[in-house]
Order: C-alpha cells, then sequence, then structure tokens
C-alpha cells in the first residue's frame, strides 16, 4: 500500500478554487518532485498533506491511517489530538527554514524530540549531533540561527526535521531563498536522503535536480496534475503540451 494517498483533494480560498480535484499517491522511498506555474497550488498541496490547511473535499490516507475523509461531500478530519499524532509522520522544510531565532542550533534539533517524543535530553542531543554530521555542521551546534549562511540555515531545518524521524519529508521550494552559491549544499544534502530512500516530495523550480533526484514527477496546472510520469518522461518528452511550452520558456531565459 501507498505510504501517502490523496483521493479527490479540492481546496478554496473564498471563491477562487485553488486545488481541484487533486489524486497523489506517494510509495515508501520514493522521491516525488512537483513542478509547475508559480500559483498553480504547489505549496498548497503540501500544506493541505501537512493539515496546515484544511481541504474542504477529498481524502488523505497517511501509512494507512486515514486522517481527512470525504463524508457526503465534505472533508472530516481527525480529532485534534489524533491529528497531531498522525502529523508527526511528516515532516516539513520551509524555504525560509522556519528556525526558532532564540534557540541554539542544538536546541533547534532538541526541543520536539524532547518537548513531544519525551526522549531525555543526552539521548536527543546525540541523536541531533549524529544528525549535524549527517548534513555536515556537527561544530555548529553552538551557533544561532543568525550566525549561519542562508545554505548552514536550510541543512539546520534539514536536521530538525529528520530528528523527529519522520516517514515522509516533504520540501517547499528549499533552495529558492538561497544565494546561487549555496544551494548546492542544500541539494547535495536531499541527493543523500533520496540515495538512502527516504521518502519524500519536493516541490522544486530545479528541473536540473528533479530530473536527477526524483523517481517521479508531477506537474500541475491551475490546480490539477496534468500529468505524472518518470523524469525521463516527464521532463524530456511529455505528453501535455502546456508542460512542453512550461519547460521551452524555462530553456530560453
Ligand atoms: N492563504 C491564502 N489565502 C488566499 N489565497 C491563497 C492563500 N495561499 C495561496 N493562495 C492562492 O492560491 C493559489 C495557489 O497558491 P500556491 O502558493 O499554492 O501556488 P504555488 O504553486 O506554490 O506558487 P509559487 O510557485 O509561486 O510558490 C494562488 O492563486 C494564491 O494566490
Ligand atoms: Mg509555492
Amino acid at each position: 500500500m501507498s505510504i501517502l494517498e490523496v483521493k479527490g483533494l479540492y481546496k478554496n480560498f473564498g471563491k477562487s478554487e485553488v486545488l481541484k480535484n487533486i489524486d497523489l499517491s506517494l510509495e515508501k522511498g520514493e522521491t516525488l518532485a512537483i513542478i509547475g506555474p508559480s500559483g498553480s497550488g504547489k505549496s498548497t498541496l503540501l500544506r493541505c498533506i501537512n493539515c496546515l490547511e484544511r481541504a474542504e473535499k477529498g481524502t488523505i490516507i497517511l501509512d494507512g491511517n486515514t486522517i481527512a475523509e470525504e463524508v457526503a461531500g465534505v472533508t472530516q478530519y481527525l480529532k485534534d489530538e489524533e491529528l497531531t499524532q498522525a502529523r508527526l509522520h511528516l515532516g516539513m522544510v520551509f524555504q525560509n527554514f522556519n528556525l526558532f531565532p532564540h534557540l541554539n542550533v542544538l536546541q533547534n534539533l532538541t526541543l520536539a524530540p524532547m518537548s513531544v517524543d519525551k526522549k531525555p535530553k543526552e539521548q536527543a542531543e546525540s541523536e541531533a549531533l549524529d544528525l549535524l554530521g549527517k548534513v555536515g555542521l556537527r561544530d555548529r551546534a553552538d551557533a544561532y540561527p543568525c550566525e549561519l549562511s542562508g545554505g548552514q540555515g536550510q541543512r539546520v531545518a534539514i536536521a530538525r526535521a529528520l530528528a523527529m524521524d519522520p516517514d515522509i519529508l516533504c520540501f517547499d521550494e528549499p533552495t529558492s531563498a538561497l544565494d546561487p552559491e549555496l544551494t548546492g549544499e542544500v541539494l547535495q544534502v536531499i541527493k543523500e536522503l533520496a540515495a538512502e530512500h527516504m521518502t519524500m516530495l519536493i516541490v522544486t523550480p530545479e528541473m536540473g535536480f528533479a530530473k536527477e533526484v526524483a523517481n517521479s514527477v508531477v506537474f500541475m496546472d491551475e490546480g490539477r496534475v496534468l500529468e505524472r510520469g518518470t523524469p525521463g518522461e516527464l521532463l524530456v518528452n511529455p505528453k501535455e503540451e502546456r508542460i512542453k511550452a512550461f519547460l521551452n520558456k524555462l530553456l530560453s531565459v
């Protein structure tokens, strides 16, 4: 069974329909890249999957657990406490890192494991240091977020998400706030996670990266999934004219 199944998802903001009948599934160990023009609903889809936004219609099943279910045309979510537990299966990395500015790097990593998972401080710190080693920042454990470069900040944000041992890691344009010379170090960390078969959902404008790292690519347009395929199919030889035009435009910039 898929680790994530989204069926018939609709999301409105006021009168505007932002997601229209989205079906999406993700297999364990798969890296799925979501691409598409600005305003097509990519961030909203990730936010709905993470329950940061609530959908009007549709069903979301995470790891066999139905967290949102359409009943008589309306989506009903799990109760708050159950939803909080279910959401622990998901990690989220945002464009702007969202680190806690008043906590140092180590504290950023240990806060949730200690408060939510009730891990002893020593264990949380030792695991956090291992994760910092994994993203090449073990020596910055005492630094505060304002003392880090953008690339370092984003690598800390990835380590913080990993500290909760999520089943799926979601990224929303993880390199878009970075200077071009800093994107490589963040993409490298994500590539290594993909090689370890971490299950990931990545919204990215970096087509080269999507081609290299994703098993599967979804193209969204105007709130719909227009096409899904392997990077070789969708990014090289898409069926839809709309996608060809999008890719050609990127190439001509
Ligand atoms: N909180 C909100 N309130 C009202 N409208 C919103 C809200 N969030 C997003 N929208 C609208 O929903 C549509 C989809 O936005 P979304 O941010 O999901 O697009 P996107 O594909 O992530 O775009 P980008 O590539 O620019 O990040 C847009 O028209 C946007 O203006
Ligand atoms: Mg977005």
